[in-house]
């Protein structure tokens, strides 16, 4: 999705805003642009394509100017093009403005102001909005931009500089309704951006915006306004995340790199969070929904992309050790389908980015319909998913760059975890120290798994040009083929089903060929013997079955081509386990395919748009 940065400072801004577009590439874009203030005139450089184009462009042209905006864009109106390109500036050449989201009335807009006489170069939402501003701009930019956001209907993240207020006046205007928005606050100098990742180089006090606030930043002022021009107080935050965590510390790529943090990212999320030896959970801001908790009916659990597989995992986690019903819906559906809330239920939010509009709309959705709580379980501290819900359980993983979400996932297999027990606890079982403890072992099962990757990798190159996949898995373990299956497709674009292995036979099995590779999950007792048998009606009809187990590989080694062993750890938390060696085929086939793995085609890494 597009991203958003502005600087007012003294410093060189057009170096800072490349920094900061060059650390939110990875949300997914296709142009790229910046606007600077230069002896009071508007100044634009945009390129379509990858940044490096917009960086020698401004290397041939070099751009200095007192503050200044960048922008990423991720086409939603008008094709990807130069001429589509943020800023946008408006006809009368007086200011420029970056914009994430979806005006919904542009048309209407649009007409109007064209039948006035404004002309339009583009074909986005944007320069409506762009003209909007301009059509209201006399000498102040803030009722301007107030003046427009009452027209505007739809989701939108905007910032604009201008040339009123005359030469030095250093002033950005942003406004959010939908897509997030925060100032990064510095020392004589501020910082804006649509996602933490862009700020951490330079400074980690940071004020999120809530949706109708409108800002005015300035090198030595910060202010927030409602809607109506009413300041409002907004509280800064200091990120705890480091600014390291988001740099590619030596790996090829984020994804890499975000695999092998899985141990820490797992045991973070754990860590300070059970009494091992009562076996108690602690989660920090419970108390105000426990009640709530305890007298639920069921669960409705919304989420979307890989947090969705996470919440198949937890429906297994929390029926099991809580005995509470789940339902578990995509964001997108859910509104769509009249689901039946009444105060028995508590809808829970996942979430890496906190920030999915898809996800939002569903858990405000569940709120308006009457839930009787909303719980997220979020990466993201201050992140919009986070500041509508009542509790939430955040996940530790740290920054996660790549598209492709992967400690993410593992991590919100744990928080799920702690969930669980936390429900069990509240609805009137005693702690078990045995379950709590079954954590512990998981940093070392991790490590382990990850020393296997050579193999991994061999196996990828055997398989790299396969045209289609299957994952196969059962029970608990199927929502983990499905995520082998969506991580394939994602990063080496080949087509891949996760399907449940019992399944098979109804449909997949007609696929099967000697071209065909088949991921089988055979772990732990329950249901070994069937994913065997699995096994077994792929070897027989010429299918290439790599099984992921974790018994000894001369017990499939009558029905399997490759074995890739993984430890065994307890039955609710071998997921957490049995994903890694799934996540690195992927990696290491769409690495062999020559695929841009931390920014596959088309994708972007929080979708704020419906
Ligand atoms: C996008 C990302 C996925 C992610 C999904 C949900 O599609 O590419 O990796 O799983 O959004 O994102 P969220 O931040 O809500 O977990």
């Amino acid at each position: 999705m597009c991203g958003i940065v502005g600087y007012v400072g003294d410093r060189p801004v057009v170096p800072l805003l490349l920094d900061g577009l060059k650390r939110l590439e990875y949300r997914g874009y296709d142009s790229a642009g910046v606007a600077v203030v230069r002896d009071g005139e508007i100044v634009t450089c945009k390129a379509e394509g990858k940044l490096e184009n917009l960086v020698a462009r401004l290397d041939s042209a070099p751009l200095a100017g007192s503050h200044g905006l960048g922008h990423t864009r991720w086409a939603t109106h008008g094709a990807p093009s130069e001429r589509n390109a943020h800023p946008m500036v408006d006809a009368r050449g007086r200011l420029a403005l970056i914009h994430n989201g979806i005006i919904e009335n542009f048309l209407p807009l649009k007409r109007r102001l064209a039948e006035e006489g404004w002309a339009f170069r583009s074909d986005t939402d944007t320069e409506v909005i762009a003209n909007l501003v301009s059509e209201r701009l006399d000498g102040d930019l803030l009722p301007a931009v107030l003046a427009a956001c009452r027209q505007l209907e739809g989701m939108y993240a905007f910032a604009v500089l201008s040339t009123a207020g005359g030469d030095g006046h250093q002033e950005i205007v942003a406004a959010r309704q939908g897509p997030p928005l925060l100032l990064g606050l510095g020392d004589g100098e501020q910082y804006l951006a649509s996602d933490p990742a862009a700020l951490l180089a330079h400074t980690r006090d940071v004020v999120f915006l809530e949706n109708g606030d409108v800002a005015r930043i300035t090198p030595r002022s910060v202010e927030v306004f409602d809607g109506s021009g009413e300041p409002v107080e907004r509280r800064a935050q200091r990120l705890d995340w480091d600014p390291v965590q988001a740099d590619k510390g030596g790996y090829r790529h984020y994804m890499l790199k975000e695999i092998h943090e899985q141990t820490q990212a797992v045991q973070d999320t754990f860590a300070g969070r059970i009494d091992f030896a009562t076996g108690e959970v602690l989660l920090e801001g419970f108390a105000a929904v426990d009640e709530r908790l305890a007298a639920a009916s069921r669960l409705h659990v919304l989420a979307c992309g890989t947090s969705w597989h996470a919440a198949l995992v937890g429906k297994f986690l929390i029926e099991e050790l809580a005995r509470l019903p789940v339902e578990v819906d995509y964001g997108s559906e859910y509104r769509y389908r009249h689901p039946i809330v009444d105060e028995g239920v508590v809808a829970v939010g996942i979430s890496q980015s906190g920030e999915t509009a898809d996800t939002l709309s569903a858990m405000q959705a569940a709120r308006e319909l009457g839930a009787a709580a909303l719980v997220a379980v979020c990466n993201v501290r201050g992140s919009e998913a986070t500041r509508i819900s009542d509790a939430t359980v955040y996940t530790h993983a740290g920054p996660e760059i790549g598209v492709a979400s992967t400690k993410a996932f593992t991590t919100q297999l744990v928080a799920l975890y702690l969930l669980a027990l936390h429900l069990r606890r509240v609805r009137g079982e005693e702690p078990d120290p045995a379950l709590a403890g079954e954590l512990a072992h998981l940093p070392q099962a991790l490590d382990r798994v990850l020393a296997s990757e050579r193999e991994i990798r061999q196996i990828a190159r055997r398989y790299h040009r396969a045209r289609d996949f299957l994952f196969l898995g059962r029970g608990i373990n199927y929502p983990i083929a499905l995520e082998g299956a969506l991580k394939l497709k994602e990063i080496s674009y080949i087509h891949a089903e996760g399907y449940p292995a019992g399944e098979m036979k109804h449909g997949p099995i007609a696929l099967i060929d000697p071209d065909m590779p088949v991921v089988a999950i055979a772990t732990g007792e329950r249901v070994y013997d069937k994913v065997k048998s699995n096994m077994q009606e792929v070897h027989a009809r010429d299918g290439i079955v790599i099984a992921v187990t974790d018994r000894d590989p001369e017990d499939v080694e009558d029905v399997a081509d490759e074995v890739i062993r993984v430890p065994r750890v307890a039955e609710w938390l071998q997921p957490v386990v049995n994903v890694v060696p799934l996540q690195l085929l992927a990696y290491h086939v769409g690495v062999r395919r020559g695929a841009d793995v931390d920014q596959p085609r088309n994708l972007a890494k929080s979708v704020t748009v419906e």
